[in-house]
């Protein structure tokens, strides 16, 4: 990330629901807020999992307004930690006909030094919104083999776009997401993943109870659990971003 040239965005994909996406994000928004960087996350998900997880309003104007050119609410989840809410008007026409290089265009106007996009599941044309802004994109997978799946269709989905010369992110990894080497399936998912996509860099975030009890609580991880093991596996991914990994 490259400071003083506009906020660095971050999606964080996967069209299967359920497999951590928005655990990342968020867990990454508390991270890089901790470190001092500002930072906004976008909630792209009709149900607003984000702002919940985060502990703020999900039913004030969000993330459908900002794309629209309304009044969004900037909220305030923590020091350095602004959220816009998703909510059921990102299912509009209105947001639904946007040009897939709207985020960009907004992100780009928008006082941050990283815009953190959690994308919700199914909806390919507001994960396109988000993959067509990003830097940096994070395609999460756990050991389902559906999830596997889903995670091939958003990397198929970038290649085309690469291919038709569309704007793409400069840098693309796997989240492996909930693992717990104690299932057999956890430990054959790296391996599967390299044979696979051997080429994209894989990067892990254990399962761990703190992380789940952090968002339920919708306490950010970095003031709930600073020295758990999902925590320091964000980190490490934080890392991973900044390229110091
Ligand atoms: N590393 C983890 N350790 C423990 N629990 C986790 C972890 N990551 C996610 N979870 C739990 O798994 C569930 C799904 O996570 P999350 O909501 O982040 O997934 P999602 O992909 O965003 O789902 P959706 O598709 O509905 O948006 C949540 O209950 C969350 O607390
Ligand atoms: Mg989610």
């Amino acid at each position: 990330m490259s400071p003083g040239a506009g906020p660095c965005v971050i999606a964080v994909a996967a069209r299967k629901g359920g497999v951590g996406k928005t655990t990342v994000a968020c867990g990454l928004a508390s991270v890089l807020a901790a470190a001092g960087r500002r930072v906004l996350v976008v909630d792209l998900d009709p149900q607003s999992n984000a702002a919940y997880v985060l502990g703020v309003d999900p039913t004030l104007a969000g993330t459908a307004a900002w794309l629209t050119g309304a009044t969004p609410e900037f909220q305030v989840a923590a020091d350095n930690l602004m959220v816009l809410a998703g909510g059921p008007e990102l299912v509009d026409r209105t947001v639904q006909r946007l040009d897939p290089h709207d985020l960009h265009a907004v992100a780009t106007e928008t006082a941050a030094d990283v815009i953190v996009c959690d994308c919700p599941p199914g909806d390919e044309h507001l994960e396109r919104l988000a993959i067509r802004a990003a830097q940096v994109a994070l395609i999460v997978t756990d050991a389902h083999p559906l999830a596997v799946k889903g995670a091939g269709r958003v990397i198929e989905d970038l290649e085309a776009d690469r291919r038709k010369g569309h704007r793409t992110p400069a840098r693309t990894a796997l989240v492996l997401s909930k693992v717990d080497t104690r299932r057999s399936m956890d430990r054959g998912l790296d391996a599967h993943l390299q044979e696979t996509w051997g080429t994209l860099p894989r990067l892990t975030v254990r399962q761990d109870v703190d992380v789940a009890q952090a968002t339920a609580a919708g306490v950010p991880i970095m003031r709930s659990a600073p020295n758990s093991r999902g925590a320091q596996d964000l980190q490490a991914i934080v890392r991973w971003i900044n390229g110091e990994a």
